[in-house]
């Protein structure tokens, strides 16, 4: 049975037990700058589980795509993934332990076709906090499971929490026994030697937790995930994911192009590309912060792994190709994407193929000095040049450490990081100001006329312009924004109009300072983000314009005079540029 029929025998068999099927939420969690991706399905549906009426009601399913990056590192194994598909029911306060355990057995036996003897479960133990479990043990044996495949864990096992704080409460968990031997005596479920492999979790929730400890939630809920890639891999009689239809095209085609024999580098190249694809699939780019530096991770270290199997790295293209078409049926949006995926993934790729080969000569020479000098540890000076310079990950450097029984001092990474960046804001504010650097009058008038300038093309081009670049001298200024097309003489009407109204109205300009993440969710504009300290400056100007910024400013509009556009013209692509005067 393939991923595909796994995902919609899922849905049926819900759907026919009066659940609604609703869409996977994207990746990027939307409105939530707290979690960097979906981790779980029951992610996108916290406000119902809390109480919140769901408009398709009370009984939910879906397939939801998640990203976990806590295991990036192991990935390589036989078994971690970043990205995985979770599919997944919901009881809003409707069914609880009893009916949601007799459902699952009945997909796994029936629908499945699972051998009943094949599945072990294991149910919450007690403690002080919860009592045992003896509803859903009771559950289990009525459908059929008999006492020596039931197991009892405490928390460790059988509780679960997304993060720190939030719904929660014990679950119950299916095992599948693949019949290898028993690594010992007592080999049980909870052994992570491969003879069991857990398929679907129940979770029971009808607590809270925060800091204050538990409390009860005002609906008892059921959430529950089961792994599509493990499934089908178990489905297929496959040892690991890589062998199923969802990696091995890539995995053959890794194989015909390679140079040097290596099924670790392989599966990274696999897991990492397919990632990438579904990262970048829901909006994700390359960045140096959150989200956007894990997508950089991933790519970056496929990359090496690529070069490791001496690959020619120009056949990126063939891998992405190959990989897109062996999710298409799973994700037809793919498709339509196709070329935008792969045009972020090979830009990225080639940003860092350019200092690959020069970085990895570099950590040689770093290894060797580190060796000879009878260490076994490489500075945290290093493993930053090699960040500053090349452009690796740290985690990247420590990969290759650890390739040769070395290992990285971070201890100083983050001090020398801030103090890096601190150098390269100042540099940005420097060229951002332009001529400010003898900051006369003058050019502070400018300055903020920049602000509202940018505020207004927003109001009249919309949301999609950004700031992309600014130079004022004392004559004149010049603002460089995002916007892909010319603007038309009513559109440049509106946008001096605006600003004249707004000098007129004689707005005050004041600031503040805050961290970074506050100005971000206070919806303050900035250029260069990553390149802020943690601490910044933002100003705003009346209720019209938030941004952050080094100043100088004038303390009230009233002081600008009367804003004129002299000229409008294109910059570079989707980039174009004002020049205007103060008169
Ligand atoms: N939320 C539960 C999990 O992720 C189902 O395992």
């Amino acid at each position: 049975m393939n991923a595909l029929e796994i995902r919609n025998k899922y849905l049926n068999y819900f759907k026919r037990k009066g659940h609604s099927i609703i869409p996977s939420a994207p990746l990027i969690p939307e409105n939530d700058p707290s979690v960097l991706f979906n981790t779980a399905g029951m992610q996108p549906l916290v406000p119902y589980l809390l109480g919140q009426k769901h408009p398709s009601g009370t009984r939910l399913a879906d397939y939801q795509k998640c990203v976990r990056t806590v295991d990036i590192d192991e990935v390589g194994d036989n078994r971690h993934l970043t990205y995985f598909e979770m599919l997944g029911n919901w009881s809003l306060g409707d069914y609880f332990k009893e009916e949601s355990i007799a459902m699952s057995y009945e997909f796994l036996t029936k629908e499945l076709e699972i051998p009943a003897e094949k599945i072990s479960v294991t149910c919450f133990a007690g403690d002080s906090d919860c009592s045992r479990d003896d509803e859903a043990y009771n559950a289990w044996k009525k459908a059929g499971i008999p006492d020596e495949r039931i197991y009892f864990y405490g928390k460790d096992d059988n509780w679960w929490i997304a993060g720190e704080e939030g719904p929660c409460g014990p679950d119950t968990e299916m095992f599948y026994d693949t019949g290898k031997e028993k690594c010992s005596p007592d080999c049980q479920p909870s052994c992570d030697c491969g003879k069991y492999v857990e398929i679907w979790n129940n979770v029971f929730m009808e607590f809270y937790k925060d800091k204050n400890g538990y409390s009860k939630l005002s609906q008892r809920n059921v959430d529950t995930g089961l792994g599509l890639e493990r499934m089908t891999m178990l489905l297929e009689g496959k040892e690991t994911p890589f062998e199923t239809e969802l990696f091995y095209p890539v995995m053959e085609k890794l194989i015909e192009l390679q140079k040097v024999d290596d099924i670790k580098s392989r599966r990274i190249v696999a897991e990492h590309l397919r990632s990438s694809i579904m990262i970048v699939n829901d909006g994700g780019r390359p960045s140096n912060v959150d989200r956007g530096y894990i997508l950089r991770r991933l790519i970056r270290r496929m990359t090496r792994h690529l070069n490791k199997l001496q690959i020619d790295l120009n056949k990126l293209d063939v891998f992405l190709d190959v990989s897109i078409d062996s999710i298409k049926e799973l994700y037809p949006e793919l498709v339509n994407n196709r070329e935008y995926i792969k045009n972020v993934i090979i830009e990225e790729k080639n940003k860092f193929v350019k200092t690959l080969e020069h970085g990895e000569k570099e950590f040689e020479k770093v290894a060797n000095k580190t060796k000879n000098s009878g260490n076994k540890v490489i500075d945290t000076q290093s493993v930053f040049n090699l960040y500053e310079t090349y452009g690796f990950p740290p985690e990247m450097t420590e990969e290759l450490a650890k390739e040769q029984g070395l290992e990285v001092d971070m201890s100083d990474f983050q001090k020398l990081f801030k103090e890096h960046q601190e150098k390269s804001r100042k540099g940005v504010e420097q060229k951002f100001k332009g001529g400010l650097a003898s900051t006369g009058e003058k050019e502070t008038k400018y300055h903020t006329a920049t602000h509202l300038l940018n505020a207004a093309l927003k109001r009249v081009l919309g949301d999609h312009v950004h700031q992309k670049g600014s130079n004022i001298t004392e004559e004149r200024m010049r603002f460089d924004f995002s916007h892909g097309a010319k603007m038309t003489d009513e559109e440049k009407k509106q946008v001096e109009d605006l600003v004249n109204e707004w000098i007129e109205q004689g707005l005050e300009v004041s600031f503040i300072e805050m961290s970074k993440d506050e100005a971000i969710k206070s919806g303050a504009e900035c250029m260069f983000i990553e390149k802020y300290p943690e601490r910044v400056t933002v100003y705003t100007i009346g209720d019209v314009s938030k941004e952050l910024c080094g100043g100088p400013h004038v303390k009230n509009t009233s002081e600008l005079g009367h804003f004129k556009i002299k000229k409008e013209e294109a910059s570079s692509a989707g980039v174009r540029r004002i020049k205007a005067i103060l008169e």
